[in-house]
């Protein structure tokens, strides 16, 4: 288990003074940080087809990036190399225990953990994110340089990286294994590696307000939705045929407005949207699916643990009607089940004794034996 140790700060005074606000180095965050994974791991996992993974290096001065999987990386040499995996919780259940402290932050504005392995001279280059991000130094020794916000000019130094003209730093310091740099976005910043690097990067992702209405068209032509026309029953004669009066503006636009005032649907589509992976889920179907009986019977002996990167969220406001949303999907359960879903969502790993009140409730094992079957929750040994 790793425990977030902010020293004199409290979570609350890092969510003042610098979340979304300003970068910070937090030393020794973890103390006696020991890497949930190894290089040799994640070069392995980089040769994975699902696992999406790049190498970013430099060959005669020019930018290079490569994308996996991969086959060998004996191209690269000793030095000036970095191999980035990205959505590494979602294939190691020890790295995913690394999101576990930044669940201060509700899991609907995480995006995922990404591992970068980088050689000495090693580094993306410098860029500006538009995500927050927490990156924990592993073994190894970085050295971090962050500019302060503004503008910034950036260019593409290769197709797939866009970078950002030489900044004057505001933070240059090293990290070394238990280290934590927070970044939030827009702050350019560049990591050279001095020493063999392990660093994992819990990132933060928000949306656009494009993207959500992108989202929401999306949603309502899925579920064959909002399709109630416009009405004007009490028309009056006009003399602007070419005009759309103040009026016809006016009920136009309460249209689009009704919608948004629905708020059973809006949080429907919120539930849907933000529950959805971004990046590819390790989710398997139970060839020989349990039983309720065999479920409550394993309950009370194993912890249930959420497939890595799988999102459940719920609203206060329909948990008690029963419904809850889970990788895209809403779910109806009995409204008597909620305490139990409400754990469900809240926590990753779910023991034995925290389900104890519900190891033979039949509607939870009724919700519960559908996901674990569809491979989104699993036994640990
Ligand atoms: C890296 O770990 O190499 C890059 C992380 C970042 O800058 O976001
Ligand atoms: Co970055």
């Amino acid at each position: 288990m790793y425990q977030l140790n902010l020293s004199e700060l409290t979570l609350e005074e890092f969510l003042r003074d610098y979340w979304q606000k300003k970068p910070v180095i937090l030393r020794q965050g973890f103390k006696n940080f020991v890497d949930p994974i190894d290089a040799d791991e994640l070069a392995g996992l980089a040769c994975e087809e699902e696992v999406e993974s790049r190498l970013v290096y430099q060959k005669n001065g020019q930018w290079q990036a490569e994308f996996g999987p991969f086959e060998h990386y004996e191209h690269l040499g000793e030095s000036n190399w970095s191999l980035v995996v990205q959505a590494l919780d979602h294939w190691s259940e020890e790295a995913a225990q690394l999101i576990e402290p930044f669940r201060f932050i509700p899991h609907w504005r995480l995006d995922d953990l990404m591992a970068s392995f980088a050689t000495v001279g090693g580094s993306v280059g410098p860029h500006i994110d538009l995500y927050d991000v927490f990156i924990c130094q592993g073994s190894g020794k970085r050295r971090w340089r962050v500019g302060d916000r503004g503008d910034h000019q950036q260019f593409s130094a290769h197709e797939a990286l866009l970078h950002v003209k030489p900044f004057t730093a505001i933070i240059d310091e090293e990290l070394t294994a238990g280290d934590i740099i927070y970044i939030p976005p827009g702050y350019p910043h560049e990591g050279i590696t001095l020493e063999n690097s392990m660093s994992f990067s819990v990132g933060f992702r928000t949306t656009s307000t494009v993207n959500l209405y992108s989202g929401l068209a999306d949603h309502l032509i899925d579920n064959e939705l909002g399709e109630e026309l416009i009405e004007d029953p009490h028309r009056m004669p006009t003399q602007h045929s070419g005009e759309i009066s103040k009026d016809d503006y006016q009920l136009i636009k309460n249209q689009l407005t009704q919608l948004l005032d629905n708020d059973d649907l809006v949080r429907q589509f919120i539930g849907c949207f933000m529950t959805k992976a971004k990046h590819e889920l390790a989710l398997v179907a139970l060839e020989e699916p349990l039983t309720p009986d065999d479920i409550s019977e394993i309950l009370s002996t194993n912890t249930l643990m959420r497939l890595g990167g799988v999102r459940a969220f719920y609203f206060e406001e329909s948990l008690k009607q029963g419904l809850c949303y889970i990788d895209g999907n809403e779910y109806q359960f009995s409204p008597e089940i909620y305490e139990a879903i409400q754990l469900v969502c809240d926590h990753v790993c779910l023991t034995p004794r925290l389900l104890s009140p519900w190891h033979s409730d039949r509607h939870f094992l009724h919700f519960i034996t559908q996901q674990i079957n569809a491979g989104y929750w699993y036994f640990s040994e």
